[in-house]
């Protein structure tokens, strides 16, 4: 899809579907009166008549040859103006994604002007339907049979049209980024909705190094026998259920940027969760396939840190493993010492995310980083308290959460804190070793990042998002198909590019 921004003009080739916005109570219309005349009254009659009112989603069509823009021009509604935010531009793009296919319009030309209110820039409605468009759009067809008159799936082109010269300044560029952020989550979402028999940790290492030769990364593959002479147990613990070998995939870029900060980000890549021994119910156990999203987000925003070329020493960590009953799986009551020496008793096999996490974070010692930022469908319990609306966030640099809180608001990934209270770390103290992989119960996402923590190296400070809930929906939504979101690519996008010491409680 090609997305691009110019200035409204009468003598332009027409597209196949001119999309304007309508707010409630709109009435005169003007833009449409000078460009569109003919529809105008069409327009006019409709709102007289209450047969378009304005309402949010609301559309009027109409086709006749002899509009100038496009034979079909589409008013839609966009509601109050006062109550017209962001995320209501962000569905409406959605929504109109899907109507244009919908039109069969393979060339939409969408008046930015008509969707534009109080906090919505030309700049911001731009980039809004640039990334909307695309994600909107996706489909992962990959396995399904193609049949040979299969109408396309999403437009050819959009053209973000605007009536002042003036706004269009800029908007190319940002064009430009927000295509990259896009195709990023895309590419996500690509990896991440690939079955656990086709994705495997050296499967997820091969596409790592293909990127990383694309991308012009370092990377790093700790697979089955460096990981045994590193002493990472708990990879490898987690992986003896398993028969295909797990890997710890690192990516870096940009290390001659180190004066200007180094980030470490940290993904689970479980490519199937069972559940181990402790085996998991069979109802909705497909969707484990999911438990490698923050792996995944972590390979894709290194693709795309690279694409933008930021000005950050930037390192993504994915312990990668499959969490599988067969071979010689760990045991309920096993105890394993950890990359950093501590010991923990596996209670629970099912608890396996904290135990490749805790490895790969101790690991991130060795970059030095000025922060590390983990990401991980982590707990069921924090898809129970927050759905799919939210994220948990928690960690040990608030400064850091709020930063990185308030870029989720911005891009439309949310993160809601809960505490890390000393408190909560009694009950994953253990009778028989340092450490226990479960708490008691109560407060899941808590203790499973209590766990967490005791394995960040001293003095970093550190962040965890609990995504699990949000990393894939179990229905389409208006900007993705039921599976993969890409969900932390656009955040971890938003934070990086915007990355300063001034972010952190204590700049180094
Ligand atoms: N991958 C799961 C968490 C999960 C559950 C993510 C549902 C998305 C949807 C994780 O490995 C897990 O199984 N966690 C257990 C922890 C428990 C054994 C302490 C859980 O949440 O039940
Ligand atoms: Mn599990
Ligand atoms: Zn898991």
């Amino acid at each position: 899809m090609k997305i691009s921004s110019t200035l409204l003009s009468r003598s332009a080739p027409k597209a196949d579907l001119f999309v304007v916005g309508c707010f409630k109570g709109d009435k005169d219309f003007k833009t449409i009166k000078k460009t569109e005349p003919a529809f105008y009254k069409v327009a006019a009659e409709a709102v007289s008549k209450k047969r378009f009112e304005g309402k949010t989603n609301e559309v009027l069509t109409s086709f006749q040859t002899t509009y100038r823009q496009a034979p079909e021009v589409m008013l839609v509604g966009l509601g109050e103006k006062k109550d017209f935010k962001v995320a209501s531009l962000r569905k409406t793009a959605g929504v109109l994604a899907g109507l244009a296919n919908s039109r069969k319009a393979l060339k939409v030309r969408v008046l930015l002007d008509s969707f534009l209110a109080e906090g919505i820039s030309a700049a911001q409605a731009a980039v809004i339907f640039t990334e909307t468009s695309l994600l909107a759009t996706y489909r992962f067809n990959k396995y399904k049979t193609k049949k040979k008159d299969d109408p396309p799936k999403a437009p050819e082109s959009v053209e973000l049209v605007l009536e002042k010269k003036e706004e269009l300044q800029g908007l190319r560029s940002l064009i430009v980024h927000s295509e990259k952020i896009a195709k990023a989550v895309l590419f996500a979402r690509d990896l991440n909705n690939e079955p656990g028999n086709m994705m495997n940790a050296p499967k997820l290492a091969e596409e790592a190094k293909k990127l990383a030769k694309d991308k012009n990364l370092k990377c790093q593959i700790f697979g089955l026998e460096e990981l045994k002479k590193k002493g990472m147990n708990g990879i490898l613990a987690v992986n003896r259920g398993s028969v295909t070998p797990p890997a710890l995939i690192i990516l870096e870029y940009g290390e001659h940027y180190a004066k200007n900060g180094t980030v470490c980000i940290v993904g689970k890549g479980v490519t199937f969760d069972t559940g181990g021994i402790s085996i998991k119910p069979s109802k909705s156990m497909e969707e484990m396939k999911y438990d490698k999203s923050g792996a995944i987000t972590v390979v894709a925003t290194m693709a795309l840190v690279s694409d933008l070329k930021l000005p950050l020493h930037i390192v993504g960590l994915a312990p990668t493993v499959e969490n599988n009953v067969a071979n010689d799986p760990q045991r309920p009551g096993d105890i394993i010492k950890m990359y950093n020496g501590k010991t923990v008793e596996v209670m629970n096999t099912d608890a396996e995310g904290r135990l490749i996490l805790a490895d790969a974070l101790s690991y991130c010692e060795e970059f030095k980083p000025d922060a590390i930022i983990d990401l991980a469908t982590l707990t069921g319990m924090c898809h129970h308290t927050f759905g799919d609306k939210t994220c948990g966030i928690l960690g040990t640099d608030q400064k850091l959460i709020d930063t990185i809180r308030d870029a989720g608001e911005k891009v439309g990934e949310r993160c809601w804190q809960l505490p890390l209270w000393d408190e909560y770390g009694e009950c994953i103290k253990s009778h028989h070793s340092d450490l226990q992989n479960v708490g008691d119960g109560y407060a899941g996402t808590i203790t499973a990042t209590m766990f967490l923590k005791e394995f960040v190296p001293a003095g970093i400070p550190w962040v965890h998002l609990d995504i699990a809930g949000m990393a894939n929906c179990s229905q389409n939504r208006f900007d993705c198909p039921k599976g993969a979101t890409g969900f932390g690519v656009r955040l971890f996008a938003e934070v990086l590019s915007n990355w300063s010491s001034e972010n952190l409680s204590k700049p180094k």
